[in-house]
């Protein structure tokens, strides 16, 4: 499963302030059974110089994998050769599967598990690393989706950035450099206006001249100022994949809307837009519950595919 929306990285934008905060995040990630995380700063281009951002970003990302590489305290192994950002089913599967198996290292497998504190205590580690600060247990699972009770996938994490629109970006050659590490997959931010036409041609630019894969964030926040919907159903027509946050399937307000637009077919892809551990969490596998029960475990299976197919492929 695939978080692609979060603000994840320490002390970069209103998102984790520090590291303590992001551990927070990271352990909600892993207790959902998340394997793979999009870390999306925000990006505001005129309100901080491109290369004080791209430094904040990567001394930030580079403390987040360091405490993922902490293996001394974590006790984790590599694991089963799996692709990663699996379906939860699959992956639930996956797990009792390799929880059989001798697992054995293997240089191929990007996946890594951590064992229980028991197993981790009998091979010598210190477990716990990454539960919350203070002692705190984690949350129990929210559905009995998650499958962290036995093994926790430590999550791959890959940089981007939440780039808000700014006119005339369709033209702009940092957006490159803004897109998933690796690939090309740009995650956008649009205003919280009425869309335009020059807006259109922006998104419809940065699809056919940049020819990178566009995702727009949130898109059911937007909804309330189209009242002309014409741009919008004209962006929408568009190749680009509408993301939406997990959180608004957990209020009634803007339930009705997604659910409505997954029913006239969009494809979607899921993100948390964790900013804090209490005010703004990882709440994935709330979200999908309600799609599971509104919609069927089919259309999270598309979800999923379309994640894996993503992560994998976009730009490659
Ligand atoms: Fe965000």
């Amino acid at each position: 499963m695939t978080d692609f929306h979060t603000h994840i990285l320490p002390g970069i934008d209103d998102g984790s302030q520090n590291l303590e905060e992001t551990r927070r995040l990271l352990a909600q990630e892993m207790q959902q059974g998340v394997d793979c995380i999009l870390a999306t700063p925000h990006f505001y281009a005129g309100r901080d110089t491109e290369e004080h951002f791209f430094k904040k970003r990567e001394r930030a990302l580079a403390a987040v994998r360091e405490t993922l590489a902490a293996d001394e305290d974590i006790g984790w192994e590599m694991a089963h050769p799996s692709s990663p950002c699996s379906a939860g089913t699959l992956r639930d599967a996956e797990r009792k599967a390799s929880a059989d198996a001798d697992l054995k290292p293997t240089h191929k497998t990007r996946s890594r598990v951590l064992h229980t504190k028991e197993e981790t205590v009998q091979a010598g580690g210190l477990p716990g690393r990454l539960e919350p600060a203070g002692g705190g247990h984690l949350p129990e699972p929210e559905t009995t989706e998650s499958s962290g009770a036995e093994k926790k996938t430590i999550p791959e994490i890959r940089a981007a950035a939440e780039v808000y629109y700014f006119p005339h970006m369709g033209e702009a050659d940092i957006l490159p450099r803004l897109c998933m590490e690796g690939g090309n997959l740009l995650l956008l931010e649009m205003p919280f206006v009425q869309w335009t036409e020059s807006m259109y041609r922006d998104v419809e630019r940065i699809l056919r001249k940049q020819k990178l894969t566009v995702m727009l964030a949130h898109v059911e926040r937007y909804w309330e100022f189209q009242r002309d919907k014409g741009v919008w159903n004209a962006v929408f027509d568009l190749p680009v994949y509408p993301q939406i946050n997990a959180g608004s399937l957990l209020r009634f307000r803007s339930r009705g809307f997604v659910l409505k637009f997954l029913k006239a077919g969009h494809k979607v892809l899921l993100g948390s837009d964790c900013h804090h551990s209490e005010y703004r969490p990882v709440n994935l596998v709330a979200g999908r519950e309600v799609i599971r029960k509104k919609l069927g475990e089919g259309t999270l299976k598309e979800m999923d595919l379309l994640g894996e197919e993503l992560w994998e492929h976009a730009g490659k």
